[in-house]
């Protein structure tokens, strides 16, 4: 990718203002500084990038997957109504760059966000045709016993809906913490099924989507993930699909 082309796609700014920082010997790749703006950059070898002496958080292309532990009071949106952005949490480059979270978590839920460039692994992922797990550590407003899990399991009827919805799995901690599993991505799920069960939930966290984890993430920060970490963890069926 030529280097003009390669800046623009890390957010950097215009044609015209990438072009300025090449000509102003603003541009250092790998400790080289860079003035042609014709240069071939090979996105997967950029180790560092520095504007103007500054470091800049490389943005892995064509495709980038992050792993975001998504703090409460953030909407996962890009024009947020009442809170911040969740993408508000990213460098102010990356914000010039195209990217959707995979689903959405309400504003006062926490846990596992992935944030993608890559549509079609969105797609798939988000598809309830795939049934990608996602489990939810549920903090219950009232003590519940083993028949909330049953019925949870049973299928409960959402008050708008005339389908059936069923948890894949639900698990009692204790008497007011449940792990819930759904494989669906339906608006307020867990909250509606919860409601409908005859419980309300007061804190709601994801703690798996597929098989990853917050990984050690503290609320609010963020990693990329590798493909190769991304096909592990979204194989189903001895099949990978995203790519
Ligand atoms: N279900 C909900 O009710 N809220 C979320 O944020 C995610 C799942």
């Amino acid at each position: 990718m030529q280097l003009l082309k390669y800046l623009q796609s890390q957010g950097l700014g215009s044609r015209k203002q990438c072009q300025w920082l090449i000509d102003n010997d603003c541009v250092e790749i790998n400790s080289a500084l860079q003035n042609n703006a014709k240069s071939n950059i090979e996105p997967d070898d950029v180790k560092t990038l520095l504007i103007d002496g500054e470091p800049v958080t490389v943005v892995p292309m064509p495709y980038f997957y992050i792993l975001l532990n998504k703090p409460t009071d953030y909407e996962t949106s890009h024009k947020p109504q009442q809170y911040p952005s969740v993408f508000s949490l990213f460098p102010d480059h990356m914000r010039n760059i195209e990217m959707q979270a995979v689903g959405r978590l309400d504003a006062d839920t926490t846990g596992v966000l992935l944030i993608t460039n890559d549509g079609q692994f969105n797609h798939r992922v988000t598809s309830p045709k795939h049934k990608v797990a996602k489990r939810y550590r549920v903090t219950l407003k009232h003590p519940a016993g083993e028949s909330l899990c049953e019925t949870l399991k049973n299928g409960v009827l959402l008050h708008d809906g005339n389908e059936t919805v069923r948890a894949a799995d639900a698990v009692l901690e204790n008497p007011t913490t449940l792990l819930m599993t759904i494989t669906e991505g339906k608006y307020h799920q867990v909250k509606r099924m919860v409601a409908a069960a005859g419980n309300r939930v007061g804190k709601l966290h994801r703690d798996r989507f597929g098989s990853l984890d917050t990984q050690n993430l503290n609320a609010g920060e963020w990693k990329f993930l590798s493909t190769d970490e991304i096909s592990k963890n979204f194989q189903q069926n001895n099949t990978y699909f995203g790519f």
